[in-house]
């Protein structure tokens, strides 16, 4: 029976997981279609913004979406484009894989 649980534990585990890493894999899809051409990331991408690679290290997951939300807000002269119409949860997939850039 004890075994069971555990068996039945470590699945849990094992899905959670995979949901949680294809979260972030879709987060990383997203930035390399809306965002790659003006940011690098590791080496990889555009010259036109900052390179985003350290990104979680200087702003807060509420900075990044108002960010998002309104690039001008911050920034008046800003060449983003606002990301505001992205449906919710591609929004939360894509702070998600930002988060981790640290
Ligand atoms: C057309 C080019 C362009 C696109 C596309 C673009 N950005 Fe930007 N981004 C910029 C520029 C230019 C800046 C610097 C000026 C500013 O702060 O607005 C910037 C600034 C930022 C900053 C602030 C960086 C800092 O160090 O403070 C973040 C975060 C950011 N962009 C995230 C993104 C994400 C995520 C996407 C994709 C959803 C994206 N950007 C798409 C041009 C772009």
């Amino acid at each position: 029976m004890k075994r069971a649980v555990a068996m039945i534990a470590a699945f849990a585990a094992v899905a959670l997981m995979t949901v949680a890493a294809q979260a972030a894999g879709k987060g990383e899809q997203i930035f390399k279609e809306k965002c790659t051409m003006c940011h690098v990331v590791k080496g990889q991408g555009g010259k036109i913004g900052p390179d985003l690679t350290r990104i979680a290290a200087k702003l807060k997951d509420k900075d990044i979406r108002a960010k998002l939300d309104n690039p001008k807000k911050a920034n008046p002269a800003s060449a983003m484009p606002s990301f505001k119409t992205l449906p919710k949860a591609d929004m939360d997939a894509l702070v998600g894989y930002l988060k981790t850039l640290k």
